[in-house]
């Protein structure tokens, strides 16, 4: 009974005072928070729970008893119970990581009770559409580049197809720690269809760099908690397209930003616990303005305990 009151009122609030509220755009408001926090559980690569966020047909029309949205009614909707759950609630949406922020979620309450308005155009940003975006057509892989991905395969790393029936790679040798050194990285050279690399917390050093010089399609590297110092990052000037590069807990001073200057396209790099100063920031700042910086401590808002950030990285491979 009390539950049916909350919901006709909720019913009441979100139409009646409509016109007052900002009416909530799924492309623009809900969509990136899809895209950035749950489509690689429940996209195309992973269906966790047997859900695809980025398919409106997957999120109406579920066969289960809970409904994962019910138009006009958060409160009834699986969807927006989980991604309100406290974090120690096993159910909780995200499951790992840091809960969405509040303004987030209110905006997915928002949107839900406003009929959950989800256009059928909208199409999802996916590491190969994105691909399409910036120009770089399919990449058809040659013998040996194939040998080298099976090579790979021997060591225990997969590097496997970013998405169904494209030849764009990803590999994570994150997993195997530090069994992973600058030998195994000697197949890499020949994967040119690599986009996305993650050596973070293996024994590599700047030797088995030199390995990924020539990989000119990569756009996301993780290096982090590595030995690799700054002459290592001197094989990454020509890697153009690179967009995401995270360096926490690697000894880099000032003087390896510098070989960082011509990376247009980085938008994101991490140098939370390395050596570099404010000056060197502020200098690479000047040649990549747009860039984000993050070094740990802007990251962490004060009620909160030490910075998430790289760690949370880490965790979405
Ligand atoms: C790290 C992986 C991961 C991320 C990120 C993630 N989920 Fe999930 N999700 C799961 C798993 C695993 C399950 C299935 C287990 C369960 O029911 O708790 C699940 C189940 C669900 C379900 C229930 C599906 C059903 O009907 O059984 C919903 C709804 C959901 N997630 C929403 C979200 C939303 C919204 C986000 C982003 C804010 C998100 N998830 C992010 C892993 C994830």
């Amino acid at each position: 009974m009390k539950n049916s009151l909350i919901t006709a009122f909720g019913i009441c609030l979100s139409s009646g005072v409509l016109s007052a509220q900002e009416k909530v755009d799924f492309v623009k408001d809900i969509q990136p928070i899809f895209e950035k926090t749950c489509v690689k559980c429940h996209g195309p690569e992973k269906q966790k729970g047997k859900l695809r966020l980025d398919s409106k047909d997957s999120t109406f029309k579920r066969a289960s008893d809970s409904q994962v949205i019910v138009p006009g009614n958060a409160e009834k909707s699986d969807l927006y119970r989980r991604v309100t759950l406290p974090q120690s609630d096993d159910d909780r949406m995200p499951n790992e990581g840091d809960p969405l922020p509040k303004a987030q979620v209110d905006l997915i309450r928002d949107w839900i009770n406003q009929g959950a308005i989800w256009p059928d155009a909208a199409t999802f940003k996916t590491a190969a559409s994105e691909k399409k975006e910036t120009g770089l057509a399919e990449h058809k892989p040659s013998a040996e580049e194939l040998k080298a991905v099976a090579q790979l395969e021997t060591l225990g790393v997969s590097a496997r197809p970013i998405a169904m029936n494209v030849g764009w790679r990803e590999a994570n040798f994150h997993l195997l720690g530090s069994n992973v050194t600058d030998s195994t990285l000697v197949p890499l050279k020949s994967i040119l269809g690599l986009v996305d690399l993650n050596l973070g917390g293996t024994k590599i050093t700047d030797t088995g760099l030199a390995n990924l010089k020539g990989l000119t399609n990569l756009t996301r590297l993780h290096l982090e908690r590595t030995e690799i110092t700054d002459s290592g990052l001197a094989q990454l000037k020509d890697l153009k397209n690179l967009t995401y590069l995270n360096l926490y807990g690697t000894p880099i001073t000032d003087s390896g930003l510098d070989h960082l200057k011509g990376l247009a396209n980085l938008k994101n790099l991490y140098l939370w616990q390395t050596k570099v100063s404010d000056n060197g920031v502020g200098n690479l700042k000047k040649s990549l303005p747009k860039l984000e910086i993050s070094r740990g401590f802007e990251l962490k808002p004060p009620e909160k305990e030490p910075a998430k950030e790289p760690a949370k990285e880490e965790a979405k491979k």
